[in-house]
């Protein structure tokens, strides 16, 4: 595995991949990478020629009191758990090469992003898409691999590619999940071991309201309310930051349940903010869509972009 630190000789690589007509395919990533992105890794293997993936931590994305500075980091073990995937390049680069001083230009998706995280997390999603943007044109893929754990980061994301007609293929992949249901994610780092059994409440209630769709119940009001209140009976130290119910392709809320709908939250535990979503489609199946399963079987959207 090649690990390429500056953005152009990045660009050189890619340059050169494409003349060779290899199918370039990427997994940008904030690094301490977890069995979520491997599990990404292990796709763009099978399904391209060359696999790029990034460790870029971001300052673009977090606010100013966020957690920027302690974001987990082990490069040494994300080079080696990497390597074990098959990945080709590890691409890390320096703060200063990817926002020289002076550095003015942003991306911005509006809209999308105004809802769930991004009222509680302003110029999150500006900083995300603007450091994908440039990513995208450093390692130039052919196929983007997003999992849908950031359901709403994949949805910005997807909106723009779309507007801006740029020739990547996105894949979105289902959360990976540990035995207890809660979502992998290198914050969880940050819980303590009681911390993370209660959040696995998280899961607990997306599973309460999935069941609520599948038993007929149409309200969103009342599947949140259900939420809130057993999410709350579990946990002393959670807090609710919020629960939506959207349509997956506007990200508003909805006032009835029917056609594809995201269950979307964002909950502290402890000091830890921590979010999870599953994606309900009540026209799917005739008996009724069933999304409650082993935590591998559920959530995909794959080949949804
Ligand atoms: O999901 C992440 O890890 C980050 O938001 C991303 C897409 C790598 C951009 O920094």
């Amino acid at each position: 595995m090649k690990i390429i630190k500056k953005v152009d000789k990045m660009k050189t690589y890619a340059k050169i991949m494409k003349k060779e007509n290899k199918l370039i395919g990427f997994i940008p990533t904030m690094g301490y990478l977890h069995e979520g992105h491997l599990s990404l890794m292990r796709t763009a293997r099978k399904q391209t020629d060359t696999v790029i993936t990034s460790i870029f931590v971001n300052p673009l994305q977090f606010g100013p009191d966020e957690d920027f500075k302690k974001y987990p980091r082990n490069i040494k073990k994300d080079e080696e758990l990497a390597r074990q995937c098959g990945v080709d390049v590890m691409f890390y680069p320096e703060n200063e090469d990817m926002y020289p001083e002076g550095f003015a230009t942003y991306i911005n998706v509006e809209g999308l992003t105004e809802g769930l995280c991004g009222k509680s997390r302003a110029g999150h999603f500006r900083g995300v898409t603007t450091v994908v943007m440039k990513l995208f044109e450093i390692v130039k893929p052919d196929i983007a691999y997003f999992g849908q754990k950031d359901a709403q980061q994949a949805f910005v994301i997807k909106k723009m590619i779309e507007d801006l007609r740029m020739d990547i293929t996105m894949k979105i992949m289902p959360i990976a999940r540990e035995e207890s249901g809660l979502a992998m994610s290198s914050r969880n780092a940050y819980l303590t071991k009681p911390e993370k059994k209660e959040a696995g409440i998280l899961f607990t209630s997306l599973k309460l309201a999935e069941e609520s769709v599948n038993s007929g119940e149409k309200d969103p009001k009342k599947i949140i309310k259900k939420m809130r209140d057993s999410i709350s009976a579990s946990s002393a130290s959670a807090k609710i930051d919020y629960i939506s119910i959207v349509d997956t392709k506007s990200l508003k809320e909805v006032r009835d349940i029917s056609g594809e709908v995201l269950i979307a939250l964002a909950v502290f535990i402890g000091k830890t903010r921590l979010i999870d979503n599953i994606i309900i489609n009540t026209e799917k199946s005739e008996e009724g869509y069933k999304n409650v399963g082993t935590p591998k079987e559920r959530n995909t959207v794959q080949g949804r972009a």
